[in-house]
C-alpha cells in the first residue's frame, strides 16, 4: 500500500516537469526540433521541477540573464548543458564589461547569471567569460551548482552575497578575473561576501591567476566549507593596471569586525600567490583549519591575527614571508610543520602542480598526484582522497 502511494506521487511530478531547449542559433519557442534563442525566454516559461537544455555553442546575450523566480525543495529548476554538450555564456555585450575606473556596477547589471531571490536551482556545466562577475547569486538559497568555469570576468567570476544559505558550489574552476573598474581592488576567484546564512559549501573547486584574492569571505557573518579548493597564483597585475590595488592572498577568511565567522577550511593548498596563503583578514571567530598547506607564497603562509582558530596539521613550508606563518597567541596550534622539522621542496613527493593544473577525471574532481605529499608525513592537503 505504502509502495502504491509513493509510485503515484512520483508519477504526479515527473508529468509536471518538461524540458526547454535553448540554442544560440535558436528561433523556436522551446522544443527540442524549435529551442528558443535566448536564455532569459527559457527562465521566463521554466516552472518548479522543468529543466532548461542548452544545446553546445556561445551565447552572446546583449542583457544579463535573471533569475529570480524559486523552484521547491523536491522539484529544483535546473539550468544545464544539453548532455555534455559544450556550452559558452559570453557576457563581453552586456553592460559594464567594464565601467570605466571608479564608476558603480549597479546590482542588477551584476552577473552573466543574476540570481536574486531565485532558490532551489541547480546549474551544471557552464562556461561563463567576459561578464561583469561570472555569477552573482544574491539573497538566494538551496542552490546547487557544479562544474561552472568562470573566467576572465570584469570582477569577480563567482560571487555570493547576501542573506544567503545552503549553496553549494562543486567542482568550480575560476581564473584570470580581474576588474580594471578598481584596478584589481576586489575581483577573486570565488567570493561569499557582505551576508549571511548557513550551510554554504565551496568543494573541489580551483580559483587562479586572479588580480585580487583566489578566494574572499569578505564580511560574510557565518561559517562557510572550504574543502579541497586550490587557490595560486592569485594577485599579479597580468594587465599592466597603474595604481595596481591586487591583495594577492589565496584564502581571505574575515570579515573586519563582529559577528565572528567560524569558518571550517579542510584539505586546501594555496601556492604561488603573490602575497599570504591563508590569512583571517580581523575574522574575531574560531575558525577550524586543518589538513592545508601553504607553499611557495610570496608572504607567510598562515596569519591568523584576530581569531581564536585552532590549525591542525597543517603545513606552511617554502613560503617568502619573513616567517611560515604569524599567529595570534589566541590560536590554538598543534600538529602542524612549523612546530616540528625543516621543511623545504625535497620534503615534498612532488613541488610540480601540473596535474593539479590540468583537466579534471570523469568524476569531475582535480585528478590525484604527489604534488605537496609530505614523504613520510601524515598532514597537509592531498588530492589522493578525501580526509
Ligand atoms: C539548511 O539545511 C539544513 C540541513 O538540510 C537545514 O536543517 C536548515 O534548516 C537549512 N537552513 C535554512 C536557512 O533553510
Ligand atoms: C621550490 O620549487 C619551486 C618550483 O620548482 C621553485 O619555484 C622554488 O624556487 C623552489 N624554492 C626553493 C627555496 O627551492
Amino acid at each position: 500500500m505504502v509502495k502504491y502511494l509513493t509510485l503515484a506521487v512520483a508519477f504526479v511530478g515527473a508529468a509536471q516537469s518538461k524540458d526547454i531547449f535553448v540554442s544560440p542559433s535558436g528561433t523556436g519557442s522551446g522544443s527540442q526540433t524549435a529551442p528558443f534563442g535566448s536564455i532569459q525566454s527559457a527562465v521566463n516559461a521554466a516552472v518548479a521541477g522543468d529543466n532548461i537544455l542548452l544545446r553546445a555553442g556561445t551565447y552572446k546575450p546583449t542583457t544579463n540573464i535573471q533569475i529570480t523566480k524559486s523552484g521547491t525543495r523536491t522539484s529544483p529548476i535546473t539550468l544545464r548543458s544539453f548532455e555534455k554538450e559544450k556550452v559558452i555564456i559570453d557576457g563581453e555585450s552586456l553592460p559594464g564589461t567594464p565601467y570605466g575606473l571608479d564608476e558603480s556596477l549597479p546590482n542588477k547589471e551584476r552577473g552573466i547569471l543574476h540570481i536574486e531571490k531565485g532558490n532551489y536551482w541547480k546549474f551544471y556545466n557552464l562556461e561563463l567569460i567576459n561578464g561583469p562577475y561570472g555569477i552573482y547569486a544574491r539573497d538566494a538559497s538551496h542552490n546547487y551548482y557544479e562544474l561552472i568555469t568562470t573566467h576572465d570576468n570584469y570582477e569577480t567570476g563567482f560571487q555570493l552575497q547576501g542573506s544567503s544559505s545552503n549553496n553549494t558550489v562543486i567542482y568550480l574552476d575560476s581564473y584570470r578575473n580581474r576588474d580594471p573598474r578598481k584596478n584589481g581592488e576586489s575581483a577573486d576567484g570565488f567570493a561569499c561576501k557582505e551576508g549571511s546564512g548557513e550551510g554554504n559549501v565551496l568543494r573541489n573547486a580551483r580559483l587562479w591567476d586572479n588580480v585580487d584574492d583566489g578566494l574572499d569571505l569578505f564580511m560574510f557573518g557565518s561559517a562557510v566549507t572550504l574543502e579541497e579548493v586550490y587557490a595560486w597564483s592569485n594577485g599579479f597585475n597580468r594587465w599592466g593596471f597603474s595604481g595596481f590595488n591586487g591583495d594577492g592572498n589565496g584564502f581571505k577568511l574575515g570579515i573586519t569586525d563582529n559577528p565572528p565567522a567560524n569558518h571550517i577550511v579542510r584539505n586546501c593548498m594555496a601556492f604561488g600567490n603573490a602575497k599570504k596563503g591563508f590569512i583571517d583578514n580581523g575574522n574575531p571567530g574560531k575558525l577550524t583549519v586543518e589538513r592545508n598547506t601553504a607553499w611557495n607564497n610570496g608572504d607567510v603562509g598562515f596569519n591568523f591575527r584576530s581569531s581564536t582558530s585552532s590549525l591542525t596539521k597543517n603545513i606552511a613550508a617554502v613560503n617568502v614571508g619573513s616567517a611560515q606563518v604569524t599567529l595570534v597567541s589566541s590560536v590554538t596550534a598543534s600538529g602542524n610543520s612549523w612546530q616540528s622539522g625543516s621543511w623545504s621542496n625535497t620534503s615534498f613527493e612532488s613541488v610540480n602542480p601540473s596535474v593539479l593544473k590540468g583537466a579534471r577525471g570523469s568524476d569531475g574532481r582535480v585528478k590525484a598526484s604527489g604534488f605537496l605529499i609530505p614523504v613520510g608525513k601524515d598532514i597537509g592537503a592531498t588530492t589522493r582522497a578525501d580526509i
